[in-house]
């Protein structure tokens, strides 16, 4: 039987999956070959977007009420908040400025390598602690009535990216994915 973490680490696996992606590009930045910025453009904007939406808000349910379970999760849980603005920052910041890059602009190659390292070790960071922490612990404590309510959190949204029904400018990166899970 499934248990309700299952889903919640399926999302940071494939997040992990986008970063993946997403590195090798910068892989091929730093190495002075021409990376795919439409595929870097549209990782960084469903991580912009489809997290903020969906995986954060039901994220937020849970931690509220773990709390509720031990208050002396309150330095742990604010952490992670925390972290879901830097994480949000440090890729509002990369898609800045690769789309400066791709519009010609002088823009300091360390300085784009810089962002989206950044970028990649707060997020894999961000995934990694709450896999190892605070999953073990939602699974502790949360009762059937708090995974309720974590799944009310969000009205029913369609995953444009990992969905059976895949939006049009996540096409090509839904193919890499797939491409990349069969290798
Ligand atoms: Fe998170
Ligand atoms: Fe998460």
């Amino acid at each position: 039987m499934s248990r309700p973490t299952d889903a919640w680490r399926a999302e940071h696996d494939s997040f992990a999956r986008l970063l993946d992606i997403f590195s090798r590009e910068v892989d091929r930045f730093h190495a002075g070959e021409h990376p795919d910025y439409e595929l870097m453009r549209d990782v960084l904007t469903y991580l912009r977007h489809f997290p903020e939406r969906t995986h954060h808000p039901r994220e937020d349910v849970a931690f509220a009420r773990l709390l509720q379970y031990d208050r002396s999760l309150e330095p742990v849980v604010s952490r992670f908040l925390q972290e879901h603005r830097v994480i949000g920052e440090a890729a509002r910041a990369a898609q800045a400025l690769l789309e400066a890059v791709e519009g010609d602009e002088f823009v300091a190659r360390e300085e784009v390598e810089a962002a989206c390292a950044t970028l990649l070790v707060y997020y894999r960071h961000h995934l990694a602690g709450e896999n190892s922490l605070v999953l073990p612990l939602a699974a502790k404590h949360l009762t059937p009535a708090d995974w309720d309510a974590v799944g009310r959190a969000v009205s029913a949204a369609t995953d444009p990216l990992f969905g059976d029904q895949v939006d049009e400018r996540y096409r090509e990166l839904r193919e890499r994915i797939e491409a990349k899970a069969r290798r």
